[in-house]
């Protein structure tokens, strides 16, 4: 660790605006911190399946090791949406009365394609894989979707945590409630509550998981010089730091070599450079890391390794 930094933090999150180079960031940046000896689990959200091209193995929902310190996991938000709530329908089943269920079964049904329950279903998948290390990895990269999906994400637990302990004080009111009409009636209590067991575990999970995203978490906010994504990283910054996530390094991607030849690309390179100063000015209180833009899209490891070596050599740690 260089002098002046942060102390070292085991999840990193990958974010920015479509398109600007997290997926191939965050697989470089996994594929450095294993090439150093570190065990690490690359997740990645991309419905593309761009991780697996890069890294050339087929992933799935279960991590898998592409090489020997690095692991790889492809979450798929809309089928870990449906398991979700086909585990919630079956506690259903078993403590709701039978004349409610179909009502109770057909909301969920609904619910099922609406957004928030994937976004719900995806951080319930983060926070698992964040469980894992340190105890099975060295360090955890996710590969997210676009900004402001990651910042509903990231700011989720402190309002999950709020909404799921009120959840807990509800529920504990009506079995209190229910304990005393089977006492009124003279018959026996059933052992234990089930939903009430499933929300106190969840309130749990979501309070270690905002613990975790509080003090082990750096956020690598990636942009490329151009005006929307500039734009995008500072309502970023603004929304993390509310949230009191770090935000480690910006990296600006696809910034052009010195030597480009015509006109119509020196005009781009002016222009370029003009952004880049922008963002120096603006968020040069953070480091600024700039990675080129390479002549072709990166699709495999040969390709990935230029991007790796310049993030060694900037010193990512
Ligand atoms: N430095 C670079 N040089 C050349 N091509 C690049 C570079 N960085 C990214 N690319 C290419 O740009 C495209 C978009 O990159 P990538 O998929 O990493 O972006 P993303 O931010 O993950 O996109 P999304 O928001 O859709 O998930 C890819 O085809 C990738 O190969
Ligand atoms: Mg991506």
């Amino acid at each position: 660790m260089s002098e002046g930094r942060a102390p070292e933090r085991r999840l990193a999150f990958f974010g920015g605006k479509g398109g600007v180079g997290k997926t191939t960031l965050a697989a470089a940046f996994a594929t450095l911190l294993a090439g150093r000896g570190e065990k690490t689990l690359l997740v990645s959200t991309d419905p593309a399946h761009s991780t697996g091209d890069i890294l050339g193995a087929k992933l799935s929902g279960e991590p898998q090791q592409v090489e020997e310190k690095l692991w790889a996991v492809e979450i798929d938000a809309a089928r870990d949406a449906e398991e979700y709530v086909e585990k919630i329908k079956a506690d259903a089943r078993e403590s709701v009365s039978t004349e409610v269920l179909p009502t109770v079964e057909q909301h969920l049904e609904l619910a099922k394609n609406s957004p928030g329950t994937e976004e719900s279903a995806l951080f319930d998948r983060f926070v698992d894989l964040i469980s894992l290390c340190p105890a099975e990895y060295d360090r955890v990269v996710f590969d997210t979707a676009p900004t402001g999906h990651t910042l509903r994400l990231l700011t989720l637990p402190a309002l999950l945590t709020a909404w799921a302990e009120g959840v807990v004080r509800q529920r504990e009111k009506v079995a209190g409630m229910e304990r005393m009409m089977r006492n009124l009636a003279g018959s026996d209590a059933p052992d234990g509550d089930p939903i009430l067991e499933r929300l106190r575990e969840r309130r749990h999970k979501f309070h270690h998981a905002r613990h975790r995203l509080l003090e082990d978490t750096a956020f690598y906010l990636v942009l490329i010089p151009e005006r929307l994504p500039i734009e995008e990283t500072a309502r970023a910054l603004k929304t993390l730091a509310a949230n009191g996530v770090l935000v480690e390094t910006l990296l600006v991607n696809r910034v052009f070599p010195d030597a480009v030849e015509g006109d119509f690309m020196r005009s781009r390179l002016e222009q370029q450079r003009e952004y880049l100063e922008e963002i120096e000015e603006r968020f040069g209180e953070k480091p600024v890391i700039k990675i080129e833009q390479e002549a072709r899209d990166i699709t495999d490891r040969a390709q990935l390794a230029s991007i790796v070596r310049q993030l060694d050599e900037a010193g990512l740690a």
